[in-house]
């Protein structure tokens, strides 16, 4: 058990935020996966552990550390980040942040044995993933719940479009086509939506973004709360 400090915006509140991509199987040795590299989520969980919160990060693979005070608890699936997630927020939430870059799809099944490549060509068959943010939010015990957006286009019609349908209170969405910013990068700009209002952050480091979601999340929170 990780106790949160006493002091900060964030004091006594339990957060979990899930992390990184997931990767869909497709036989032994091989997945379906993407470029999420878990420095946003990560940034995000050594912020809220600044701000005294005690902190869950549900994590997907990922090579990087877990930040100092804050418990990981690995996942590889998208069925397995939906069930660890709803633990975590069983175990009790008041601030859940949806970060992962989880997959829409996977492989109707596994195969059981490495498959064979022949002289033909070869599709996979898709089926839906569950969706972890829009369970959560749609919980009748549901915490405040921030969900992430990463787009090539159209970014501020499509996070809007997330904030409603998914019933957030917050989205943070970023433009992931902007040169040098975003995936893999150390460096980001994003726009916080709230159903009554925005703010444009950055561009600055992850870290520092963070930061600055995490003081804008604790006002919405303490808000809420008070
Ligand atoms: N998310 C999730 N579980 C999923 C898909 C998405 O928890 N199966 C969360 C992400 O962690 C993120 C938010 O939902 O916080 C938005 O993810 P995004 O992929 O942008 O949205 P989708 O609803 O999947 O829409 P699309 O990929 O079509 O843009
Ligand atoms: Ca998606």
């Amino acid at each position: 058990l990780i106790v949160g400090a006493s002091r900060g915006p964030l004091a006594g509140r339990r957060v979990v935020i899930t992390a990184g991509p997931t990767r869909e199987p497709i036989d032994p040795v091989r997945y379906i996966s993407n470029h999420s590299s878990g420095k946003m989520g990560y940034a995000m969980a050594a912020a809220a552990r600044a701000a005294g919160a005690e902190v869950v990060l549900v994590s997907g693979p990922v090579a990087i550390a877990a930040p100092v005070g804050v418990e990981v608890r690995g996942v590889v699936t998208a069925q397995d980040m939906l069930e660890e997630a709803g633990k975590a927020v069983d175990e009790g939430c008041d601030l859940f942040i949806a970060t992962a870059a989880v997959a829409d799809y996977r492989p109707d099944s596994c195969a059981a044995d490495k498959i064979k490549k022949s002289d033909e060509g070869m599709s996979l068959s898709l089926v839906r993933n569950p969706d972890t943010l829009a369970t959560i939010a749609g919980r009748s015990d549901a915490p405040f719940t921030v969900g992430f957006a990463a787009e090539t286009r159209d970014v501020e019609r499509y996070a809007l479009d997330k904030l409603t349908r998914k019933k957030l209170n917050m989205i943070v969405a970023n433009d992931v086509s902007a040169p040098g910013l975003g995936f893999n990068s150390d460096n980001n700009a994003v726009i916080a939506f709230w159903p009554q209002g925005r703010e444009a952050i950055g561009p600055d480091t992850k870290s520092a973004l963070a930061q600055r979601l995490i003081a804008l999340i604790g006002e919405h929170l303490n808000q809420k709360a008070g």
